[in-house]
Formats: C-alpha cells, sequence, structure tokens
C-alpha cells in the first residue's frame, strides 16, 4: 500500500482549451473526447462554461449525461444567471462541480470589473452560497491571482472558504509567474489563510513564459493537491499545463513527488492523437511523451546504448503512454458484432442503430481498399459516422480528379445540398485546390481557409489520410475532418465538414472578456 497523497487531474481541455483561437468543437466532439479522459481516468472534467451560448450549455449538460467515472465540471462567472446555469447543465451528472471565479488583481478590479475589492469580496461570496445550493462541489478561482495583492487573496480565499468552497483553485492567468515564485506563493497562501486545511489546493497555470508546467510542479511540491491541465497543453493564447507532461513528471520522479495521481498512462497518446484531429492542432514532433520523437533514438550512440541497455536514454517506456498500442484489430471479414465490440472497447456507443449501421456500411467500403484496419481508422471513422447523419446539409456524392505531368488538375464532383444533387467542375494549382474550388462554385460559402494539413492515420501506403481544415467566416471559425485512402477525397471531407459546420451556426461568449 502507498502512503503517498492523491494528486487530483482536472482536465480543462473542453473549456480552457477549447479557447484556443480555433479549437472550436462540436457537442459531438466533446462528448468523444469526454468518453477518452473517462478512459484516461481524469477525476474532473472541465466540459465548458454553459452560460456562453446555448451551444455550451447543450454541450456541458450532453457531456453531464454521459460520463459516469469522472466529476463534470462547469464554469460560471461570479453571477447569479451564471451558476444557475451551470446547476441546470450539471443536473443529470453523475458527480457534478460548479467552478466559479472573478478576477482579484488590482488591474483587472479596476479596468475590467470597475469593482472595489469589497465588492469583489461581496460577490464571491454570494456566489459560492449560491454554487452551494445546488451541489456540494464548489470550486473558486481568484482570476489572475499570479498579478494579485497577497493579503487581498488570503482575505478571499477565507471568506470563499467558509462560504463552501471545496477547493480553491490559484490561476496564474497571463502566464506571468517563475516557478519558484509560484510554489512559494502556494506555500504562503497554505500558511497564512487560517482555514486553508478546509480546501484542496489547486493550481491553473498559462504557458505564456512556457513554465506552466514547471509552475505547476512547484506548486505541487509546495503542497498542490489538484492541478489544472489540458491534452497537449490545448489552451487560450500559449496554452496551458500539458496533462501528459505532468503526469508523467509526478509518474517518473517519484523520488520527488509525495503523491500519486490516477491516471491510466496507456490512454495518453490515443487521447491526444484525438485531440488533436478534432482540433486540428497538431502536436509537434519534439513534444515531450505525445510527440512523434518523444521516443525516437536517431543517433547510433543512443541507438546502441537503449539497445545494450534500455534505460541509458530512456527514463519512461513508450508502451507505458500507449505508443505502438495500435493493432490490427478488424478486416474485411469482420462482421457486425465484432465491430460494435471493438468500438465498445473504444469507448464508443452510438446513439441509436442507424448511427451503428452508418458507421458499419463506412466500415465495410474501408475494408474493401484497406486490408487492417486500426484502432486509429476505426476512430476517425466514427467522427465521420456521428456527425454525418444529423447535421450534414452537404454531403460528397462522387469526385473525380484528373492529375498529370505538365496539365493543370481538373476535379469534377457531384454534392447532395439538402437533398438536391449538385455539379460542377474546377481547374486548380493541385488536385485539392480544383476539389476545394468545386466545391466553392456550388456553395458559395465565402469562408477563408485558415489551415490545411494530412496526417496518415497508421502507416504503410495503404494508410487513411486524414486532413484537417479551418475556415473562418465573419470571425467564427471552425475546424472540419475527414479521412480516406486518397487524400483528395479525405480533403474535400474534411472542407465539407467544417462547411457544414459553419452552416449550422451558433454564438458564444468568452468567459473572461468581462468577467462579471
Ligand atoms: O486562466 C484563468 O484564470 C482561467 C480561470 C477561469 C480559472 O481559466
Ligand atoms: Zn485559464
Amino acid at each position: 500500500m502507498s502512503d503517498k497523497e492523491k494528486l487530483i487531474i482536472f482536465d480543462t481541455t473542453l473549456r480552457d482549451g477549447e479557447q484556443s483561437p480555433g479549437a472550436s468543437m462540436t457537442r459531438e466532439e466533446k462528448v468523444r473526447i469526454a468518453r477518452a479522459l473517462e478512459r484516461l481516468r481524469v477525476d474532473v472534467i472541465e466540459a465548458g462554461f454553459p452560460a456562453a451560448s446555448n451551444g455550451d450549455f447543450e454541450s456541458v449538460q450532453a457531456v453531464a449525461r454521459t460520463v459516469r467515472e469522472s466529476i463534470v465540471c462547469g464554469l460560471a462567472r461570479a453571477r447569479e444567471a451564471d451558476i444557475a446555469r451551470a446547476g441546470e447543465a450539471l443536473r443529470d451528472a453523475a458527480a457534478g462541480r460548479i467552478h466559479t471565479f472573478i478576477a482579484t488583481s488590482p488591474i483587472h478590479m479596476k479596468m475590467k470589473l470597475q469593482l472595489e475589492p469589497d465588492e469583489v469580496v461581496e460577490q464571491a461570496v454570494r456566489s459560492v452560497k449560491q454554487a452551494r445550493q445546488l451541489t456540494d462541489d464548489v470550486e473558486f478561482s481568484p482570476e489572475d491571482a499570479g498579478r494579485s495583492e497577497f493579503d487581498f487573496l488570503c482575505r478571499i480565499l477565507e471568506a470563499v472558504i467558509d462560504a463552501g468552497a471545496r477547493t480553491v483553485n490559484i490561476p496564474d492567468t497571463v502566464g506571468y509567474n517563475l516557478p519558484d515564485q509560484f510554489g512559494g506563493l502556494i506555500r504562503r497562501l497554505r500558511e497564512n489563510v487560517p482555514n486553508a486545511d478546509k480546501a484542496v489546493w489547486s493550481v491553473h497555470c498559462h504557458n505564456d513564459l512556457g513554465v506552466a508546467v514547471a509552475n505547476s510542479l512547484s506548486a505541487v511540491l509546495n503542497g498542490a493537491r489538484q492541478v489544472e491541465c489540458t491534452i497537449n497543453g490545448l489552451g487560450e493564447r500559449a496554452g496551458n499545463a500539458a496533462l501528459e507532461e505532468l503526469v508523467m513528471a509526478v509518474r517518473t520522479r517519484q523520488d520527488v513527488f509525495p503523491c500519486k495521481t490516477d491516471i491510466n498512462a496507456q490512454e495518453i497518446v490515443p487521447t491526444s492523437r484525438l485531440v488533436s484531429n478534432i482540433t486540428g492542432f497538431a502536436v509537434q514532433p519534439n513534444k515531450a511523451i505525445v510527440g512523434a520523437n518523444a521516443f525516437a533514438h536517431e543517433s547510433g550512440i543512443h541507438q546502441d546504448g537503449v539497445l545494450k541497455h534500455r534505460e541509458t536514454y530512456e527514463i519512461m517506456r513508450a508502451e507505458d503512454v500507449g505508443w505502438g498500442a495500435n493493432r490490427m484489430v478488424l478486416g474485411k471479414h469482420s462482421g457486425r458484432n465484432a465491430f460494435r465490440s471493438r468500438l465498445q472497447e473504444l469507448g464508443v456507443a452510438f446513439d441509436s442503430e442507424e448511427q451503428l449501421n452508418e458507421a458499419f456500411v463506412r466500415f465495410k467500403d474501408l475494408a474493401d481498399k484497406k486490408h487492417e484496419i486500426f484502432d486509429e481508422d476505426l476512430q476517425a471513422l466514427v467522427s465521420e459516422a456521428t456527425w454525418s447523419l444529423e447535421n450534414e446539409r452537404v454531403r460528397l456524392q462522387s469526385l473525380r480528379v484528373c492529375s498529370e505531368t505538365g496539365e493543370r488538375p481538373e476535379a469534377e464532383l457531384v454534392l447532395s445540398v439538402d437533398g438536391e444533387e449538385r455539379r460542377a467542375k474546377a481547374a486548380g494549382s493541385g488536385p485539392v485546390d480544383a476539389a476545394f474550388r468545386a466545391i466553392d462554385q456550388i456553395l458559395q460559402s465565402g469562408t477563408e481557409l485558415l489551415l490545411y494539413a494530412v496526417n496518415n492515420i497508421t502507416s504503410g501506403t495503404d494508410s487513411q489520410g486524414e486532413v484537417s481544415v479551418r475556415v473562418e467566416k465573419a470571425g467564427r471559425v471552425v475546424n472540419g475532418q475527414g479521412s480516406d485512402t486518397d487524400i483528395v477525397i479525405a480533403s474535400a471531407k474534411a472542407y465539407l465538414n467544417a462547411l457544414n459546420k459553419v452552416m449550422q451556426g451558433a454564438e458564444r461568449t468568452h468567459p473572461q472578456v468581462d468577467g462579471v
């Protein structure tokens, strides 16, 4: 039996992560990521900001209705209406948490909130009490704590703990702190807030100076027992502390840390891939833990050392974080039951028999083209199948491209638009460009393409290409994904996926814009 304390992992990929410009996700996508986070065994999933928009509300509600093993959390400004909305969105959660916040730094109180410090304390206490009427599990954050006055922080934190906050979270909202300083802040707060032992101390670090993980770890060494983080370090501006780095640092350096997490590390790489695919944010190859090169030894001396004795150059094992976990699972002759049960093992559940049928048809099509079907192929296929039934107004029916040395490529395609067949033909600088131009001829969407990225899902030339596109229209940014063994078809699917989302609409506000 270990006598180590537990370090609570609070994942905010679906909330702060989604605040990265361009990382917006649909409700279905959020539910898929939430399921992956549950498999990863994160303790708390911050699913969104229910007061931001109806879409956000519905996403938090859908996650609350799906997830059973992790606590589902909704963010709320310290406002009556926000808290009521968060409570409503979490009503069906197996375990729900309301996370309320108000800014406490002099600059935020004066310039953003235009409130006196006394009024800020009063509002924070009122909000925590209101949230406690809705759930026992209430978290409070003094926004921009990293630049707040120490005495004022102590005062407001004591007051909210008295009012019923069970977790107090110290955000370095603008990523200004450095590791020793931030760890010291946590230690001093714990020593100076009289009722400090009545709450769990949490930290939430942004990566503007590249030290979000270091700051969080320093805080853990000084008594923080919850860390807020995101998969791949996604998040506002330079991002949040990366979950995979925090978890593996604590696990690898058990000689240093007095605590442990319950994370199922083998799910780290699959979850990282899912988030990268859905958001269109590629993971840099040299990113710790989840980058393609994180465990690749190139130099002869290193390779030789690893072959002789693994630990000469390796402090962690790739397979422990889920690398190499992809295995051939299904093929051309696999039946519906095998298909359904493998997807169940991957945590994918269908809302209807119709969705399962749609996915199975796509699986059979893929199996005709590709001999071995891996878990990653299944994930990509499910993305398309679950999205398409409910939301696709425009669908690709057929695409023919002509590409020849010395000739300008041409694409000819047929789309179904609200059930009506439409055709177009266009030339472009490459086959993908030609296909996009043909789509534009029909849809005249008026969007601007911000990102186009291709990835192979598995290895080998028969791998599916997975394409991510990001488009913008009138300040709204959405992502689209598509996969196919033919990358021109995958590209057209990704573009149409994004345009379908644009046609769906849905506006949202930002939690930190007007604070209160
Ligand atoms: O960065 C921040 O301050 C936040 C709070 C809402 C916790 O995201
Ligand atoms: Zn944040």
